[in-house]
């Protein structure tokens, strides 16, 4: 009988225990989803379906699961142990772990009055806060089932000159479009062409574009890209906008209507001139040609830098053929720098990745990388089986080797500026949504962090340069003790943060 009722016990120790660990929908997973997947997973957002409640995720656990397990959801092909970039889409273990132990305990929805509220989206599709300028293509019905290189010019109206702060491409056929390359014409050559076919815009049947200034490129997967503060790309009075796209084939029928929204700077606050442009694209041991049934691997090598530049974001681009691109530079004293590694490419993923502070590449350096290409049937994506040999060139069947650069000329200083709005947020002092202590501060060794009635996810110290010095994610209770012993003398901001996303900071003086 004794025996009996300690086992009963021990079960019923265990149920607990277990139960206590399994996370629910309304105080844990409502807002992993929200912060890393309803923003593509809504109603007019990119993904084919909506996870933006417990029955979306519900009714699609047996695939969310294995999405985010695999690490293939949210979609960050570049290797973030390479190097980190702004709004890094990277699960953390423990999130992947929650969901798992939750879908496979029935996925308990918790109390949905502590569920954080759903994230509201634009229907447009725009991310912008603001727009000030919308530049969109007369639809054009694709007449061919063959790849097609179309250009299209739209006059604008600037009556001085504007400079650009943010571009955002909402490609009007993302599954069909290669990639959108924007560009601006001051001679209204292109504007003249297009003219010439009664159709919207017109191919090589027709003209060619004049071009004076790279503006953006959007690829599948594209995205926003921001400048610093008082940093623009120059548009003249009198530009033409020129988009160059690229439909894929076997589209015929199909109706684009791509635009592409702007946010401007006042010309008073411009301080730099920013520029697009590909700084690598030849291999030094091409030519770029992948025999069938090969693999092959192509390096690049630039000349020396001529100026020091100063990098904002890197998109790196290859067709169905190519497997990996890592790009790193060399200074001139040989050392080798880490740019960006994807290790493994994903031709429906092509971002511009942000560094996290503006990223300074000293004159003289070169800029190398190396791309593999795995043209046999191994390559799922390989469009060709079975294979056959692929050569350099603009259309699907061919292949790419370019990395984009968007980069500016280096100030000192440049290095300091932080991209990252993320680490920015937490170096500002604020108590917006609750109240914690922390003594003594100023500190030398040992500080107290107390935060009552809520589930921490995380404290965090960063510098005043938002580079965080300390964080603890485990073990946290309504009063912590942190030993802060080893950071320098100075000034830090503490962040707490909550699992249902909600964050305060304040000011931490340590002696
Ligand atoms: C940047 C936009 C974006 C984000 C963020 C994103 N998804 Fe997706 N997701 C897509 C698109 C587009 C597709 C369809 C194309 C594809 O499969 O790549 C997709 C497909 C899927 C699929 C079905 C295909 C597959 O690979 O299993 C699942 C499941 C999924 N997403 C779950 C998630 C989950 C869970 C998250 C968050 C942890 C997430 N996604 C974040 C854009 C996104």
């Amino acid at each position: 009988m004794k025996k009996i009722f300690t086992s009963v016990i021990l079960l019923a120790f265990i149920w607990v225990n277990s139960n206590a660990q399994i996370p629910d929908w309304s105080t844990r997973i409502a807002s992993i989803i929200y912060n890393n997947c309803s923003s593509c997973h809504h109603a007019g957002g990119i993904a084919p379906f909506a996870l933006m409640n417990y029955s979306d995720v519900n009714g699609a656990a047996a695939a969310v699961l294995d999405a985010v397990t695999q690490h293939r959801m949210p979609p960050w092909p570049a290797d973030p142990s390479y190097m980190h970039f702004t709004n890094e889409a990277v699960l953390e273990q423990s999130e992947i772990d929650d969901i798992t132990t939750w879908i496979n305990n029935g996925m308990p929805q918790g109390n949905l009055a502590l569920a954080p509220d759903a994230p509201v989206y634009d229907v447009s599709g725009s991310v912008l806060d603001t727009i000030d300028y919308t530049v969109q293509i007369a639809p054009y019905t694709l007449q061919y089932n063959t790849d097609e290189y179309r250009f299209f010019a739209m006059h604008t109206n600037f009556s001085d000159t504007v400079y650009v702060s943010k571009i955002e491409v909402i490609a009007g056929l993302p599954e069909v479009i290669h990639h959108a390359d924007i560009y601006y014409d001051l001679s209204g050559q292109t504007f003249i062409t297009d003219q010439l076919d009664p159709l919207s815009g017109f191919n090589n049947a027709t003209g060619t574009m004049n071009t004076d200034k790279y503006m953006n490129a959007w690829q599948p997967g594209g995205n926003v890209v921001e400048y610093p503060h008082g940093w623009g790309i120059m548009v003249p009075p009198g530009a033409d906008f020129v988009f160059e796209i690229h439909y894929g084939p076997g589209h015929i029928g199909e109706t684009d209507t791509t635009k592409m929204n702007l946010q401007f700077i006042p010309a008073d606050e411009v301080e730099r001139q920013v520029h697009v442009g590909w700084l690598m694209n030849t291999p030094i041991n091409g030519p770029l040609m992948i025999p069938a049934d090969s693999v092959k691997v192509f390096n690049q090598v630039t000349a020396p830098l001529g100026n020091d530049l100063s990098v904002i974001s890197i998109c790196p681009h290859m067709h169905h053929i190519g497997v990996s691109y890592r790009v790193w530079y060399e200074d001139a004293t040989g050392d080798s720098i880490p740019l960006i590694d994807i290790p493994e490419w994903d031709f429906h993923w092509q971002k511009y990745y942000t560094y996290q502070y503006v990223n300074h590449i000293p004159a003289g350096s070169t800029l190398r990388s190396e791309g593999v290409y795995d043209n046999t049937v191994n390559n799922l994506d390989n469009p060709n089986n079975p294979p056959v040999n692929v050569y350099s060139g603009p259309y699907t069947t061919n292949e790419m080797f370019l990395c984009y650069f968007i980069y500016a000329y280096y100030q000192p200083g440049d290095e300091n500026i932080l991209l990252d709005s993320s680490l920015l947020i937490s170096s500002v002092e604020y108590e917006i949504d609750f109240s914690f202590d922390v003594f003594p501060n100023p500190v030398s060794n040992e500080l107290m962090v107390n935060c009552y009635n809520q589930n921490l996810h995380s404290i965090s110290i960063t510098d005043v340069l938002g580079r965080n010095v300390f964080i603890q994610k485990e073990n946290l209770n309504e009063t912590n003790s942190l030993d802060v012993h080893e950071l320098a003398s100075g000034i830090y901001f503490i962040t707490v943060k909550t699992v249902d996303g909600k964050a305060s900071c304040k000011k931490l003086m340590k002696l």
